[in-house]
């Protein structure tokens, strides 16, 4: 369907205030092209619908604010705390409206851990009446760009709450003396409103243990988080997010009731990462992009796919394959890309035809030939012939 990828932006907009006539209208248009023959659409529109249906049911309809945060409302205008001396700001505030975060593809043990924490400050209420706390701090840790931030900024988003992100590194920077003063302004902050906040880049008080320099102001900058994280208790919902999970005290660790690992995303989490800032019908290249990008993070193949199709829209020349504009973005570009694939990168048209066709069955024929722009006859060719020269021995 022609603009299907505007109408569908349209209705995703549109579904962020579901209701049961715009349902039932979106009901009705899947119908009508799948009537029509255009199943593909049709199925998006279902799952987009089951999408939203999914995260609807895990929003908390009323978290019980008096055993979540028993603090003031904050408006937008709220003054944010800053550093004495620099003036600089200790954190920026974001109102529940302007957050738009989409929840990674995360596997489904992660998933799981997710959906059990939402549905804990959902059903607070139940929790209490049995005696049970809600958990309130929660740690993510995981390698850049898998998606700590967005996650806890979805999170945030779920309880409809202002997020408060601190980043530890700006708190400590310049005026490491005032550290222990900053800390204590941003929780009092932290503490008098209605909040989620946000510890980014945590590590950044493990990181100041390298300076030999500065150990009793370490201390000193460690006891005091300590300290505010035990008067947090009680108060509101903390979330801290590091890359280097390794580097923090154990007493930080501790501190927090819930931890989650955030992996890498995995070859099928790779392919919806690309598929999504992929046009529509471009399964084959997003799959490639997929393939390409093992052992990277969401972020970079999402770098990736961006930069694909930058390099498509303006290639020299129209004729060229898909496969060649791919090579040359991976060939270019800083993303990890495993030294196997990097190797294989390299390889002729047909040795890498043949690569492909054996990853894991994840290219069919069709789809190879799209890539490489030629006939299937053509693949199937590549592929007998390379049977006939049996195995290679790498040389
Ligand atoms: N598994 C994933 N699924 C979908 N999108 C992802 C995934 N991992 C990362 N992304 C996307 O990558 C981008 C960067 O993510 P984000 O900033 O949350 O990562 P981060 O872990 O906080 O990185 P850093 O450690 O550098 O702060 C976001 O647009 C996010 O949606
Ligand atoms: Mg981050």
């Amino acid at each position: 369907m022609q603009h299907f990828s505007i109408l569908k932006s349209l209705l995703r907009v549109a579904l962020a205030h579901d209701s049961d006539p715009l349902r039932h209208q979106i009901e009705r248009l899947a119908t009508a092209m799948s009537d029509a023959g255009d199943e593909r659409d049709a199925a998006a529109l279902v799952k987009m619908l089951n999408n939203r249906e999914r995260s609807a049911s895990l929003a908390p309809s009323r978290i019980r604010r008096s055993a979540v945060s028993l603090g003031e409302r904050m408006t937008s205008s709220v003054r944010v705390p800053v550093d004495k001396d620099s003036a600089a700001p200790l954190a920026t505030v974001y109102m529940p409206e302007v957050l738009d975060a989409r929840l990674p593809l995360f596997p489904a043990s992660l998933q799981e851990n997710i959906d059990a924490l939402v549905r804990e400050w959902a059903k607070s209420d139940e929790l209490l009446n049995a005696g049970l706390n809600p958990s309130q701090s929660l740690l993510i840790y995981g390698a850049p760009g898998t998606g700590k931030t967005t996650v806890a900024m979805w999170l945030a988003q779920q309880l409809q709450l202002p997020v408060v992100v601190a980043r530890l590194d700006g708190l400590i920077s310049s005026f490491l003396g005032n550290t222990a003063r900053n800390l204590g302004s941003l929780f009092d902050f932290a503490n008098r409103y209605e909040c989620v906040l946000v510890l980014d880049e945590f590590d950044a008080i493990a990181k100041l243990r390298d300076d030999p320099n500065e150990v009793g102001e370490i201390k000193r900058v460690v006891n005091a988080l300590l300290q505010n994280m035990d008067g947090r208790e009680g108060k509101g919902i903390t979330i801290g997010l590091t890359n280097h999970e390794m580097l923090l005290d154990p007493a930080i660790w501790r501190r927090f009731e819930v931890q989650l690992a955030v992996p890498l995303p995995g070859l099928e989490q790779r392919i919806v990462i690309a598929d999504r800032l992929l046009d529509d019908g471009l399964a084959a290249e997003a799959k490639l992009i997929a393939w390409l990008c093992d052992g990277a993070s969401g972020a970079e193949v999402q770098t990736m796919a961006m930069k694909y199709r930058k390099r498509r829209l303006l290639r020299d020349d129209p004729e060229s394959a898909p496969i060649e504009t791919a090579l040359q973005v991976a060939q270019s570009t800083s993303i990890r890309v495993e030294s196997d694939r990097r190797r294989q990168i390299q390889l002729d048209e047909a040795p890498l035809t043949v690569e492909l066709a054996t990853a894991d069955g994840l290219f069919s024929h069709a789809e190879l030939a799209q890539l490489f722009k030629c006939s299937t006859k053509t693949i199937q060719r590549r592929l007998s012939d390379s049977i006939g020269e049996g195995p290679s021995d790498g040389k």
